[in-house]
Formats: C-alpha cells, sequence, structure tokens
C-alpha cells in the first residue's frame, strides 16, 4: 500500500492524554477511592500508587516530550485541590503549577482538564452534581484553579465525558451493577442538565480567569450505526447519550472527540458484537475507523466552524503491534477528515501510560509501560513511532 503525507494544519496538537485519579495514585480523597474501598461494586481491584504520577510527572514529561510529542493532557484533581468543603489547598495548587511549567520548559503544551470522573468524597456525600448548590461549588473550584491556568495553559477542558457521568448517575440511581452487552445505559436526565450547568458555569470562570485561554469539554462518542431501517430509533438512542452534549457546546472555543469503538443499532436497538469479530481487553470491538466517524458526527452536531480536538483515541491491548495498527487505520481517518476540509486542530492519544482503567489495571491503553516495583518508565515501540510524527509534523494517509 503505498502512502501520502498530510502535513499538519498550523499549530496542530500533538499528544497524549492521561487522567489524575487514573494516574497518580492515593487520591484519597475521592469519591472514587472511597467506591474502590467499598464491597459489592463492578471494581476489581482499587488504584492505589497507581503509576505514581504524582510524584514522577517529571519524567512522564520529560519521556514524551524526548518522544516527539508536543502537547499533554492531564487533568487536576478537585479532591485534592479542595479536600474539604471551602477549604483550598495551597500546596496542592502550587503542585499543579508546578506541572503546568514543567509542561512548558519541556517543549509540551498543557491542556488542563478540570473535572475527570473524579469529585471530592464531601461533595459526593452532599449528593454531587445535582444536589442544591452543586453549579456554584464547581464554579468556586474552577475560580480557585486560576493560580493553575491562568498563564501558559491554552486549553482547558472543563467536564470530561459529561455524557459517561449521566450515564453512571442513571446507573448508580437504578442499582445496576456493570454495563449492557450492548450500548449506554439510559443516562440521568438530572444529571445531564447538571453538568451542562456547571459547564457553562465554568466557561464563564475560565474565560474571567483568562481570556485567552480556549475552553470547552470532551464527548464520549459512541459512533453509532443505524442497520437499515433503524436510523429513527438510532437518533432516538443517540440524542440524550452523546448529542444533547455537543449542542451545549456550541459557543464553547472547540469540542473533544474522544472515540474507541462503534456500536450498531437495529430496529429493537443496540446489537451486541457477533462471536468473530476481533475484540480489545475491554472487550469492545476492533474498530479503528471509529475516529473519523466520530469527528464527522461530532462537526455536524457542533455546527459549522467549531474546532474539533480528538482528545482521546486508542486500544486496549498487550500486542503493541496491533496498537500501531489501530492507530494507523485511525490516523488515516484523521487525515482524511483534514484532507475533506474538517476543523481538526489536534490529536491526542489515549493514553500516555498504561493506567487505572476505573476498576482494573489489566486493559492496557498505555504508550508508555512501567515497573510494578520500581515504577521505572518504559516506552513500547508505538510511543516511538507515534511521538515521532511530531517531529515530522505529518500524518500517514494511506492511499484512496
Ligand atoms: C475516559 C478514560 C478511560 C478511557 C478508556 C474514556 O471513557 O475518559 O478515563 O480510561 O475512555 O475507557
Amino acid at each position: 500500500m503505498t502512502h501520502t503525507h498530510v502535513p499538519f494544519p498550523e499549530g496542530f496538537l500533538w499528544g497524549a492524554s492521561t487522567a489524575a485519579h487514573q494516574i497518580e495514585g492515593n487520591n484519597t480523597n475521592s469519591d472514587w477511592w472511597v467506591k474502590e474501598h467499598t464491597a459489592g461494586t463492578h471494581i476489581q481491584e482499587p488504584s492505589l500508587d497507581a503509576c505514581d504520577s504524582y510524584h514522577r510527572w517529571r519524567e512522564d514529561m520529560d519521556v514524551l516530550a524526548g518522544l516527539g510529542f508536543t502537547d499533554y493532557r492531564f487533568s487536576i484533581e478537585w479532591a485534592r485541590i479542595e479536600p474539604a468543603e471551602g477549604r483550598f489547598s495551597r500546596a496542592e495548587l502550587a503542585h499543579y503549577r508546578r506541572m503546568v511549567e514543567g509542561a512548558v520548559e519541556r517543549g509540551l503544551r498543557p491542556m488542563v482538564t478540570l473535572h475527570h470522573f473524579t469529585v471530592p468524597q464531601w461533595f459526593e456525600e452532599r449528593g454531587g452534581f445535582t444536589s442544591e448548590g452543586a453549579t456554584e461549588l464547581f464554579a468556586r473550584y474552577v475560580a480557585a484553579c486560576a493560580p493553575v491556568i491562568s498563564e501558559g495553559v491554552g486549553h482547558v477542558c472543563t467536564i470530561n465525558e459529561p455524557n459517561m457521568i449521566a450515564v453512571m448517575a442513571g446507573q448508580a440511581r437504578r442499582g445496576e451493577i456493570g454495563f449492557p452487552p450492548a450500548g449506554l445505559p439510559t443516562p440521568d436526565e438530572e444529571t445531564t442538565h447538571a453538568v451542562i450547568a456547571a459547564h457553562h458555569a465554568a466557561v464563564k470562570e475560565v474565560r474571567a480567569i483568562n481570556p485567552d485561554i480556549r475552553v470547552g469539554w470532551t464527548v464520549a462518542n459512541q459512533v453509532y450505526q443505524a442497520l437499515p431501517g433503524a436510523e429513527a430509533v438510532t437518533a432516538a438512542y443517540r440524542h440524550p447519550r452523546e448529542d444533547v452534549f455537543i449542542e451545549a457546546a456550541r459557543g464553547d472555543d472547540w469540542i473533544g472527540v474522544q472515540s474507541y469503538t462503534r456500536t450498531r443499532i437495529g430496529p429493537d436497538g443496540p446489537i451486541p458484537t457477533a462471536d468473530g469479530v476481533e475484540r480489545t481487553l475491554t472487550q469492545w470491538e476492533y474498530y479503528p475507523e471509529a475516529v473519523g466517524h466520530a469527528l464527522r458526527h461530532t462537526a455536524e452536531v457542533a455546527g459549522p466552524g467549531m474546532p474539533l480536538i480528538v482528545t482521546e483515541n486508542g486500544i486496549a491491548t498487550d500486542d503493541d503491534q496491533r496498537r500501531i495498527d489501530y492507530y494507523t487505520g485511525a490516523l488515516n481517518e484523521v487525515a482524511a477528515a483534514l484532507q475533506d476540509g474538517l476543523r481538526v486542530e489536534g490529536y491526542l492519544a489515549w493514553s500516555a501510560l498504561d493506567n487505572y482503567e476505573w476498576g482494573s489495571y489489566k486493559p492496557a491503553f498505555g504508550l508508555i509501560g512501567w515497573d510494578p516495583e520500581t515504577f521505572e518508565r518504559r516506552p513500547k515501540p508505538s510511543a516511538t513511532w507515534l511521538g515521532a510524527m511530531g517531529r515530522t509534523r505529518t500524518l500517514p494517509r494511506l492511499a484512496d
């Protein structure tokens, strides 16, 4: 197969993403830490030390910058910054400020996520996002992050995957454990409204901190594909799980596209992946084309001109060659989207490191592995291969 090369547009973000709870370790004030030590959940093992990135973030950034990446998306942890309601930790704010400065010093532009699934346990106990005053509490936390983000941060993500927050809330409210074999549980409507309100409040706070920061949020795209005749069923299924959150991003500076696989929908709803189809370690169908569909659907719903950034895309596998194959297919889609004139402004792989996949360490999404005893970082061949594109500033494009 012959390759053409598609140059990165000016300023294109090229990086990898992480989330605090999944890599830092010992996030003991968070709701997740409590859940991990509670019986009767789907959680198979607790996060404990994770990758110890709370202490080793310098090494992580050294490796990423050395590989050729120019951007790093990481999240800051509300549970550390506000460990008790109304009590903000200057030491933790200084910690995250050092990370921002450390990234900039290494030539990595930081994209900072303010909320990536975890909340302080005190916030959870008072009822989470749907409780009275929650929007104001979240906005106050965002305002308190000014010392971290006011300088040197080009992009801020307010809330990661609000649609998954609503899905998980719906599941918790109904007392369900685990996900159905296909598709997603019904999102909790009250949570949907609450996280949208929290996002809009956060956007205002970020703009007040520094109007030059480009602020947005990131949506989990499940790439719902209608079987013939199931178009209306698919649209109805998709709207509360995805489109409502993309619509809520209109007026933001960009939107994050996060995709891994697809969900096919028939007249009776989602169809489980057929036997014999290749699956990844998360049991999702191996489908590198997902990101192309996610970009095009997001552009359609968000409206013309909305900048798109792939903020997560990747595969859980122990076979690193399969990871390279997946990224090859995915980047081909990104290049095609660019050639078709979509406003794609960046690509950040999930994930920089093998990390805590919300209940288990087994699904390995990382470009970089690490020694379980010493925490020594071990970049995989896929990391070297992907990072190198940051130097050539071009994407591979398989011939049509
Ligand atoms: C999340 C990540 C997660 C990844 C793979 C996204 O839902 O933002 O935290 O690890 O997908 O499941």
